[in-house]
């Protein structure tokens, strides 16, 4: 697999072809505002194929999964089965049992921090992380560093905002047990080397945990040719419902790990004296599992491939690049992260001498939909010496027009300040 095609200044993706699948994009907002949605980073929307196959669902086919003898179980059985069939082909694990149902990629990290991390970490360990990371890679690591004593070390990135690579080789050592790395930046849409990054890593005898969550929406996941140890990701930032996310692990080690929760589902037999834990996947799927949402990522799968991966990464690069010229042309605006050609479609600024909640809420009236805040990655902003930041991130649906519009709204924002702060005339 080649890694991330970087540069890519036109889409042969017309996002008017997929807009009337997506309900929510046809709202109004303060009476005359089309929505404008820029903030995909944070969770996309939903297409009807999606919502239609949760209706249903809920109306026809479900049923508990795994336990029934009846017709309705062994309907949302193999539904529920299915859509994991359709996660292994979308990512290509090497098997269905390495894919496991978590409800997020918070779920999924913690899973691997406690069960493996807690079996297999000792104090005077290292875990390497980077700077970039969300707090959802950042806590889990620190919480096994309070109960194992092992220690969390963050390699740099530069001033440009891309991972310091010979830094992070510095900071690999034998000491390293864990590498946990996150794909694509949330605030910055940095792409990081990952196939490079694993390489290194297992020279040393580290694992590696690859935090998909902004890549696996965007751009080709391929857990073999990343040669990645375990990769979590979340559905509802790629056209699926909430509370379903997935960890990929390999094989051995998922064998290899004691179960993270206890209870039904992840047993083979339990007597007063204790329990055997279950084959894969079910050992790491405690209790009823989030059934519903696990089928309606298989639609969003479903969907997504119709689209194509290629052609969604393609027009995300051609929408940051036009973002990129719209932000310079209104001015005052510093850019975050790497240029346009070198990151994904993640668009974080700060307009000189405006706070992002104002801006925020500028954009909000005029039915624009960014973020603003430290994204989950406070420790990212306070390297970049910024408390808050906004950003604008881009899906497939977006348009130009859209880009457009939000240059527009903060030029609006620059003069409502102006004004403000030399008082009224
Ligand atoms: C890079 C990254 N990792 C982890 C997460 C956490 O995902 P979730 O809240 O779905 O568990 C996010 C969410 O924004 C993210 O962007």
């Amino acid at each position: 697999m080649a890694e991330h095609p970087l540069t890519a200044s036109h889409s042969s993706l017309d996002p008017e072809q997929y807009r009337p699948d997506f309900p929510i994009l046809s709202t109004v907002l303060y009476e005359n505002h089309p929505l404008v949605y820029l903030d995909n980073a944070a969770t996309t929307q939903r297409p009807r194929a999606v919502i239609d196959k949760l209706v249903q669902v809920y109306e026809s086919l479900y049923a508990n999964v795994h336990r029934g003898v009846h017709w309705l179980s062994d309907q949302s059985t193999d539904l529920f089965e299915e859509s994991r069939e359709r996660v292994r082909t979308f990512i290509n694990a090497p098997q269905r049992h390495e894919v496991i149902f978590t409800t997020g990629t918070t779920s999924a990290i913690n899973l691997v921090a406690r069960s493996w991390g807690d079996a297999t970490v000792k104090a005077g360990d290292e875990i390497l992380l980077t700077e970039l990371e969300h707090h959802s890679n950042i806590v889990p690591w620190q919480q096994l560093a309070e109960r194992t004593g092992c220690r969390v070390r963050f390699a740099p990135i530069t001033a440009e905002g891309f991972l310091d690579l010979p830094q992070f080789h510095a900071m690999l050592s034998e000491r390293t047990r864990m590498v946990a790395i996150s794909a694509v930046s949330n605030v910055l849409g940095t792409i990081n080397p990952i196939q490079e990054l694993v390489a290194a890593a297992h020279r040393l005898g580290a694992i590696v945990l690859v935090d998909a969550a902004q890549s696996a929406p965007h751009q080709r996941t391929d857990v073999q040719a990343w040669d990645a140890d375990f990769v979590a990701f979340s559905g509802h930032k790629m056209l699926g419902p909430s509370g379903i996310g997935i960890l990929y692990g390999r094989e051995s080690l998922l064998e290899a790990m004691p179960p993270f929760l206890g209870g039904g589902n992840m047993i083979r037999r339990v007597t007063v004296d204790g329990y055997e834990a279950a084959d894969l996947p079910a050992k790491f799927e405690a209790g009823t599992p989030p059934i519903v949402p696990a089928i309606g990522l298989g639609a969003a799968i479903d969907y997504l491939n119709q689209v194509g991966l290629e052609r969604i990464h393609d027009h995300e690069m051609m929408l940051t690049e036009y973002a990129h010229k719209i932000l310079a042309e209104v001015g005052d605006i510093t850019m975050l992260g790497p240029p346009p050609g070198q990151k994904a479609g993640i668009v974080s600024f700060v307009v000189d001498r405006v706070h992002a909640h104002d801006v925020a809420q500028i954009l909000d009236a005029r039915g624009i939909a960014i973020r603003a805040g430290h994204h989950c990655a406070m420790p990212l902003h306070k390297r970049l010496k910024i408390t808050a930041s906004n950003r604008a991130s881009f899906y497939f649906y977006n348009t130009r027009a859209e880009v457009e519009k939000l240059g527009e709204a903060l030029k609006d924002c620059k003069r409502l300040f102006r004004r403000k702060k030399q008082g009224p005339a």
